[in-house]
């Protein structure tokens, strides 16, 4: 096979997947290929997947199938991301026409696989079920140039029954607070103005290297202290790890966001037992209270599964009144899908899709009412939004977020574009709020 010039690399799942590619575009750049957009005259295709959801993966499966039909002189395609774990060289027989399968912790190899493929022209699979060697996180490619995320844990210990990842990305690895803070000085010396620190637990930080004397909020101190840097946010939590020291830390540091994904996937004890959540409703909604009293104006985000083996009408409607209860101000909502190795597998996926649905679209309908209520209460409101872009370059449109996620366009000069500034809420049109800037001197006059 000849070398390859050009690639062409998609992206599916979450952002921990969108991390994995910056890095691994960093290292085909370095490389000296070029990434193109245009996916049927490239070199070499990468598809970095995700197994969260069946509808995840056969995205995927059609996605791949169809690149069998490709002309004759044929791209090398490699597949890598949670599928790559959760199916391994199965995905040769499926789809006989890709040339690497390479794991979520095998992605420091990606350059020596494409160079065996290269050499041999056979079929190479790398799928490690630990992540053991630290990835060039310094090199990464971010198309993005104001905000950033960053690695600092790896995997999941957690074991959810319904979930895969603890299967897909292994066990929990911390990333040593010396190569973050690197990372994060790096970003602010080139100008990046926020930062996401990411893992599937990021409160469990730490706590595989007790050596280190560093958890999650002690870290948070750390990145806080860096300047230029004026906004942290993380992703995401699980509840039972959200200690008072992390709410605290919320309160305290500056740059920290008074946002919290705080993810409770159902509202039945019964469920969240069977889920292996580790935390009764009474548990969430009392650490929910003690965070918002600590910390007035926090928001929450959640994610909740509906339809989980033997969930019963009333159980859902638990689910549906936490949701009505705590008004958050993101949810994402899914309908329960069985996933193989998990231990949720031993039980019938016994609700009928159509049940699923329904209680899906009846959450989706509550939390639409939520959305339009926050929404309004924000019309007059002036907020600190950080620009992130250009909308549209001739009506001088632009976008940014709140603190709290929210998304914000307002018209202004590109030259905005890294800074922080106020906002006054006028309209809001589906999930987007729209403002006028507000000029910081009639800040100060006003205040
Ligand atoms: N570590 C994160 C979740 C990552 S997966 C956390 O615990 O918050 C994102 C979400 O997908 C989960 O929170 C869950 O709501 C959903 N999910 C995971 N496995 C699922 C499955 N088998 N079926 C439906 N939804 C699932
Ligand atoms: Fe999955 Fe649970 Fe881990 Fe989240 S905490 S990644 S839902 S096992
Ligand atoms: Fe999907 Fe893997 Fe993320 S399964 S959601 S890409 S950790």
């Amino acid at each position: 096979m000849k070398e390859a010039k050009t690639f062409f690399m998609r992206t599916y799942g979450c952002q921990m997947n969108e991390n994995d590619t910056e890095v691994m575009v960093g290292m085909l750049e370095k490389r000296g290929l070029k990434r193109t957009d245009d996916e049927s005259g490239a070199d070499l295709l990468l598809f970095n997947t995700c197994s969260i959801r069946d509808l995840a993966e056969r995205k995927v499966m059609g996605k791949l199938g169809k690149l069998g039909k490709l002309r004759q002189n044929r791209p090398i395609i490699g597949i890598t991301g949670c599928m790559a774990n959760a199916k391994k060289e199965t995905l040769f027989k499926k789809v006989p026409h890709i040339d690497f399968v390479l794991g979520t912790n095998n992605i420091h190899e990606l350059n020596s696989v494409l160079d065996e493929v290269l050499l041999t022209g056979k079929q190479q699979a790398r799928v490690d079920m630990r992540f053991e060697h630290e990835l060039d996180y310094l090199q990464a490619s971010r198309p993005d140039k104001v905000k950033a995320y960053v690695s600092i844990i790896r995997g999941c210990s957690k074991y959810c029954t319904y979930c895969v990842v603890p299967y897909t990305r292994g066990p929990e690895v911390s990333r040593t607070p010396e190569s973050i803070l690197e990372e994060c000085q790096a970003l602010a010396d080139q100008g990046y103005k926020e930062i996401t620190l990411l893992g599937q637990n990021v409160n469990s930080y730490g706590k595989d290297k007790p050596e280190w004397n560093t958890l999650f909020h002690d870290l948070l101190y750390k990145v806080d202290s860096i300047k230029g840097i004026e906004r942290v946010r993380f992703m995401t939590s699980h509840p039972v790890d959200i200690t008072l020291n992390l709410m605290q830390a919320i309160r305290d540091l500056k740059s920290l966001c008074e946002f919290v994904h705080f993810p409770i996937q159902a509202g039945s004890d019964r469920i969240l037992h069977k889920m292996h959540r580790l935390y009764t409703k009474q548990q969430y909604l009392e650490k929910v209270q003690m965070l918002r009293e600590l910390v007035p104006g926090v928001q929450l985000g959640t994610d909740i599964i509906v339809g989980f083996p033997t969930e019963t009408d009333a159980e859902f409607q638990e689910t549906y009144d936490v949701l009505e209860q705590l008004e958050y101000s993101v949810a994402f909502l899914f309908a329960y899908s069985p996933r193989k190795g998990t231990p949720a597998m031993r039980w019938m996926d016994d609700i009928p899709e159509a049940v699923k649905d329904e209680r899906l679209q009846r959450l989706i309908a509550l939390q639409n009412e939520i959305y339009k209520k926050q929404r309004q209460d924000m019309l007059g409101q002036v907020v600190e939004v950080l620009v992130e872009g250009v909308v549209d370059s001739e009506t001088n449109s632009l976008k940014g977020r709140t603190r709290c996620w929210k998304n914000v366009v307002f018209q202004g000069p590109e030259t905005l574009v890294g800074t922080l500034q106020n906002v006054r809420i006028h309209s809001f049109n589906h999930q987007t709020m729209a403002g006028d800037l507000v000029p910081k001197s009639t800040l100060q006059i006003l205040s």
